[in-house]
């Protein structure tokens, strides 16, 4: 099969997020359109409560959307049973939380090691990977440091090595650079960009730190539950 008979790594269609019912509802995503290329690093920005994590939330199978349509490598997860999407997420994606939820009584490498875990690895052989790769973000000494004893930039990075532990095809993170120094911003996102993103795969990063556009092939920006350009440089952000 050619390359452009592939489908997309995600593709959004009219998706429409509605949170609470009544007098509580929230329109999260008014009928979102977008497409992430294989290979594509793509960014979304836009102000607070515009929907962001809304969005990579329906993307990354964490949350259904109310209408309209999501595809991630061409597979609709709304339509899979329970099992069958928990297996399509675990072998396919990663995902770094805006508030990083890592397990509070799980090591830093055990909290890493649970994609392999769910994908069948061994402990011994998961939290040894998992050792490793922290050793890449900076925090090999801390690998069997329980959360709540490290500092929230080096929170952010297990969370990461948790994302992309299983060399998942679509990684979604939410504000991954958000708590660390440009530097240490600037080796993560070459890690993510080395890990995640090649030809069969993609990267999408919501983030507010402008430190980090010049990583994106394309910026899409956000306003009110849609978006409301793709641009394919920062500098037409303004
Ligand atoms: N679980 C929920 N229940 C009800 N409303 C929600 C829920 N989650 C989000 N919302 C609402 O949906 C809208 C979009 O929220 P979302 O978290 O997607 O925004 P965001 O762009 O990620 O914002 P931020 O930059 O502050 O993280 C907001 O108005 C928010 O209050
Ligand atoms: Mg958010």
């Amino acid at each position: 099969m050619a390359d452009t008979d592939l489908p997309p790594a995600v593709r959004c269609r009219s998706v429409v997020k509605i949170y609470g019912s009544g007098e509580a509802e929230v329109t999260a995503l008014q009928g979102v359109d977008l497409d992430v290329a294989l290979g594509e690093l793509m960014m979304l920005v836009g102000p607070s409560g515009c929907g962001k994590t809304t969005l990579i939330s329906v993307m990354a199978g964490i949350l259904d959307q109310t209408s309209g349509e999501c595809r991630v490598f061409g597979e609709d997860m709304l339509h899979l049973s329970a099992r069958a999407k928990l297996a399509f997420r675990a072998r396919n994606i990663g995902f770094v939380f805006q508030a990083y939820n890592l397990l509070p009584t799980l090591t830093a490498a055990e909290n890493v090691s649970i994609p392999l875990l769910i994908n069948g690895m061994n402990r011994t052989d998961a939290v040894k990977q998992a050792a490793a790769l922290l050793g890449q973000v900076g925090l090999g000494a801390r690998a069997k440091s329980l959360p709540a004893t490290l500092s929230g930039g080096q929170q952010q990075r297990v969370a990461i090595a948790r994302a992309i532990i299983h060399n998942p095809r679509l990684v979604v993170c939410d504000e991954p650079t958000s708590a660390l120094d440009h530097e240490t911003g600037h080796k993560v996102m070459g890690l993510l960009k080395q890990i995640a993103v090649r030809e069969d795969r993609a990267l999408v990063i919501v983030t507010h730190d402008a430190r980090i556009f010049q990583f994106a092939d394309r910026i899409a920006q956000m306003d009110d539950g849609s978006i409301v350009r793709v641009v394919d440089s920062p500098a037409s952000l303004n």
